[in-house]
């Protein structure tokens, strides 16, 4: 088999790593890849913004199974134009997409199908969020409707500052582009759990429970970023817990686009806060996580491209993943200055001394050879990645390998992981 993904980041070279253990495989390509996806991989130029680029790269390669990494292409109908030439594509269609693309389109869905997700109101004019934060006690969150790169969710202290960043997002003095819309919700307390699920359209099959870390410093201070680190342990969902996820967000969710007519299928990421009275949806996500999908895979026993094949051909009722049990971590190593301006084109050393250690690999997110000399080429790096039989191992050995990893400006939280041990002493 030959397997095309699409990306470019360190969830594609994860991916392209798990795809390639498979015994089925007998070619990865990735379009357009990175410095160390083409370690991996044959890469080849494609332009994710552009669906005739995406569309020439699979006429060309004829791969028998794609896989979409990020949500820019998903949200421009990628798996659609593929589905219509033949191709077989693991991703949601255009309009199923909206679950991530639209957050006033999600709040919805989640109403009419009775999914627990904060209290909301969408407004499309200054006047509307004048009137909506009046519903609210401050802090108030504010989202942008539309794709934002992780800047579109403001939480706001007062219901002035609710309004005039509703305001600035609708008018387009915030964000890249006036949105519609805008979102003004209910600020939740509690802990935040990432559960990714591939679907069929009808069956849902959980992935190892994960957390991620968006804000840049440590103690989870600063701005939000991409993501700075993930970690999977199985004590971070009860099984009862993850149990009710299913039955009550998941399965509804899937159930409800069928029924809605927009079949879902692909990776649904379900981005909770588990609070007070019980899991409530923050986001869903219609892809892989980045970076959780480095450490989920670094537990991942089963084969990937047989369980990404069952959601294709509708066969994951009869799926069980199996897990490494223990836990997986990933680090991200990313340019100082990131998520602001951030200098590129520095050496990167000390890789082959960091996978020496045991359980330990490198996913590079943003890297390029410079004629023989692998260079960094974004915020976000590398991603150090590592599995052990417990958290704290897990943890021990990416550190241990970051340690042996240069380049100039080298930047990484040191506490990942660190609810794991609140939750330990709660
Ligand atoms: N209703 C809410 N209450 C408290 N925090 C929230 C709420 N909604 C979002 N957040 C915080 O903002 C982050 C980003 O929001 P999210 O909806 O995941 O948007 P995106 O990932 O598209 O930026 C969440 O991970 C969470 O930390
Ligand atoms: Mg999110």
């Amino acid at each position: 088999m030959k397997v095309l993904v699409f990306g470019s980041g360190g969830r594609e070279h994860a991916l392209v790593w798990a795809i390639k253990r498979s015994e089925r495989i007998t070619e990865v390509v990735c379009a357009p890849g990175n410095g160390g996806i083409a370690q991996d991989a044959r890469v080849v130029p494609a332009d994710l913004k552009d669906l005739n680029s995406m569309v020439r790269v699979a006429e060309a390669e004829r791969p028998d199974l794609i896989v979409i990494g990020p949500e820019l292409p998903l949200s421009l109908g990628v798996v659609d134009a593929l589905r219509d030439r033949g191709f077989r594509v693991f991703g949601p269609t255009r309009e199923a997409a909206m679950l991530e693309t639209s957050k006033g389109f999600a709040k919805r869905f989640m109403q009419r199908n009775n999914i627990p997700t904060a209290a909301y109101v969408i407004c499309s004019s200054v006047q509307e969020a004048e009137q909506a934060v009046e519903l609210f006690h401050p802090p108030i969150v504010v989202k942008a409707d539309g794709l934002a790169a992780g800047k579109g969710v403001v939480l706001c202290p007062s219901r002035h500052t609710a309004v005039e960043t509703a305001q600035g997002m609708l008018s387009g003095a915030l964000l890249e582009v006036a949105e519609k819309q805008v979102v003004i919700e209910e600020c939740l307390a509690g802990e935040e759990i990432s559960l990714l699920c591939l679907t069929d359209g009808k069956h849902v099959v959980p992935l190892a429970p994960a957390q991620d870390h968006k804000r840049v410093g440590e103690g989870d201070t600063g701005p939000n970023t991409g993501g700075m680190g993930a970690y999977s342990c199985d004590d971070l969902l009860e099984p009862a817990m993850q149990e009710w996820i299913l039955h009550h967000i998941a399965e509804p969710t899937v159930r409800g686009m069928a029924e809605e007519d927009t079949p879902f299928t692909g990776v649904l990421y379900c981005g909770l806060m588990m609070t007070a009275r019980g899991p409530q949806v923050l986001e869903f996500n219609v892809r892989f996580g980045d970076p959780e999908t480095q450490a989920i895979l670094a537990r991942l026993e089963s084969d990937l491209v047989e369980l990404i094949e069952a959601a294709v051909d509708r066969r994951l009722a009869e799926i069980a993943p199996r897990w490494s049990p223990g836990a997986s971590v990933c680090v991200v190593a990313s340019s100082s200055g990131y998520p602001g301006t951030f200098r590129s084109g520095f050496p990167i050393g000390g890789l082959s001394a960091a996978v020496k250690v045991p359980g330990v690999q490198v996913f590079h997110a943003g890297t390029a050879i410079n004629g023989e000399q692998l260079v960094t080429a974004g915020g976000r790096v590398l991603g150090v990645t590592a599995a052990a039989t417990s958290l704290d191992e897990a943890l021990a050995r990416a550190y241990q390998a970051l340690a042996e990893i240069q380049f100039e400006g080298i930047y990484y939280r040191r506490d990942i992981g660190h609810r794991a041990a609140t939750r330990r002493n709660a």
